[in-house]
């Protein structure tokens, strides 16, 4: 089968005649009404009943020997509608795809097969990984049979390594316990084969974690958040790869917003939950959506951790505000709860469809739930700004131009890395903004200093991979990378922000 390698600047019509306002010397993103970031894409065809399905938990992948997975990528059916079905591009079938069990300190070898189409990059999203298994943008992964790549035009030339059928991934994974995700990373082509399906879990373990009397098992789920739009025999519809939709695709510049919410790949579905304590490990998955969740009727989020594992104590949310990328593990206490009472998780940016997310159903007599929440969570130290070497300054801006999302007013090219960190020192990173940008850093979790000259805000305690900054905000972070000399990325994890540009690379040594 050929492969597709076309520019998305161009596919997106972001070639220089392609924004007229650029011209103009100002480019307007396009921000939903409510001020979000983003352009909602509608499905084409009625939408799938909510509150039908049962919440599935995305199957643990089991080693083919110790500490060694296997992962083919290749098309499967998802059954997302009753009457038609989605075809997907998936980790081994499933959206999400498997989820990934280990623990810290512990290296695993993971092999992916390329049986897709087209060329894909695998990235574990919150690994401590060295540069040749961190998914690099330019590390491809090409499908068997597919000859040399063709040039991409309006690309900056990436450097990288091309593996054909089959890639290694090590993960050291000497790091804390903590919520990760892996998920594609192809330069220029992450937001659509993400919104394919392309994601998954990878849980880390340690001994801290696993010695505190928090909910296991069957009472410690991950959901992973996504929106998406399908056309009208069901298949996922993305602007920039729907040909029956010419024109449109430049509004899709700042985030592609789908109308139905899926939770682990089903439409609003359902849990059906005892009258105990439950851990869930919150992601939100989406391309560019934010989510502000609430329960209903109310009841507080206990906070245990957040992108980089626990918070050294638990803090009470009553709301959960989450960028795309950004992970929140939290207890619901669903105890106090009558049997037979439905809680639902909404979301308070959303309009229509997309203010509900999904439904709990608190089920039978009280049981026995020995869980509990400590008070002190994780004793893991905190960098120290005052010790920090070199600040450094980042502003992620929409700028007038062929290409629109700069970071210093460059749109991304490797050729021109915008930071040499030194290992082991740890950095000032000091972020501004003109829109909503969920800032991600490879390699290492960071520490958030500051927002807007004072503290942190409400969502940005512990170890984070992922900060959510608002329109015209300034952010400080306190980072230190550790351990792997080389090439890392950081971007905008607003994907369409992301494809189109707002990256750059750092490189440590
Ligand atoms: Cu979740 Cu560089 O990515
Ligand atoms: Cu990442
Ligand atoms: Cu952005």
């Amino acid at each position: 089968m050929a492969v597709v390698v076309i520019s998305r600047r161009r596919l997106l019509g972001l070639t220089a005649g392609g924004i007229a306002v650029a011209a103009a010397g100002l480019t307007l993103p396009r921000l939903a009404a409510n001020g979000e970031p983003g352009a909602l894409l509608r499905t084409a065809r009625p939408l799938p009943p909510a509150y039908r399905v049962p919440l599935p938990v995305p199957p643990v992948l089991a080693p083919v020997r110790p500490d060694h997975y296997e992962i083919t990528q290749h098309v499967a059916d998802l059954a997302i509608f009753p009457d038609v079905r989605t075809p997907a591009w998936t980790y081994g079938g499933t959206f999400p795809g498997p989820t990934i069990v280990s623990a810290a300190g512990r290296r695993i070898v993971v092999r992916h097969t390329n049986r897709l189409p087209e060329p894909v990059v695998v990235h574990l999203h919150g690994g401590h990984t060295p540069h040749d298994s961190d998914g690099y943008p330019g590390d491809l992964l090409l499908p068997p049979g597919v000859g040399p790549m063709p040039s991409m035009p309006g690309m900056p030339a990436m450097p990288g390594t091309i593996a054909t059928g089959t890639r290694d991934y090590t993960y050291p994974l000497d790091q804390r316990a903590a919520t990760l995700w892996y998920h594609d990373h192809r330069m220029g082509f992450t937001g659509p084969n993400v919104w394919r399906g392309l994601a998954g879990f990878h849980l880390v373990h340690d001994d801290e974690e696993a010695a505190l009397p928090l909910p296991q098992g069957e009472r410690d789920i991950p959901l992973m958040i996504t929106d998406r739009a399908f056309d009208a025999e069901g298949r996922f519809r993305y602007p920039a790869v729907d040909p029956e939709m010419p024109g449109v695709t430049a509004a899709y510049q700042n985030g592609v917003l789908g109308d139905v919410i899926l939770v682990n790949g089903a439409p609003w579905p359902v849990l059906d939950v005892r009258r105990a304590k439950y851990r869930f490990r919150v992601l939100n998955a989406s391309n560019a959506r934010r989510y502000r969740l609430l329960l209903a009727p109310g009841a507080p989020f206990t906070q245990i951790g957040g992108d980089g594992g626990l918070l050294p104590a638990p803090i009470t949310q009553p709301a959960l505000e989450l960028a795309p990328a950004e992970r929140f593990d939290v207890i619901i206490d669903f105890a106090a709860f009558p049997p037979g009472t439905q809680v639902d998780l909404v979301n308070t940016l959303g309009a229509g469809s997309t203010a509900n997310i999904m439904r709990f159903r608190v089920t039978g007599p009280p049981v026995r739930d020995d869980a509990r929440i400590p008070a002190v969570l994780s004793r893991s130290a905190s960098l120290n700004p005052a010790t920090a070497s070199v600040t450094r300054d980042f502003l992620f801006q929409n700028s007038a131009g062929p290409i629109g999302w700069k970071i210093n007013g460059q749109p991304y090219d490797p050729a021109h890395p915008l930071a040499y960190p030194k290992l082991g020192e740890t950095e000032i990173w000091r972020f501004v903004t003109d829109l909503h940008h969920p800032i991600h850093l490879h390699l290492d979790s960071f520490q958030v200093v500051a927002r807007n000259g004072s503290g942190p805000g409400p969502y940005d305690h512990g170890w984070k991979d992922t900060l959510d900054l608002y329109p015209a905000q300034s952010a400080e972070i306190a980072v230190r990378f550790t351990d792997y000399a080389g090439r890392f990325v950081f971007h905008c994890h607003n994907l369409e922000h992301e494809d189109m540009a707002m990256m750059a690379d750092f490189v440590t040594r």
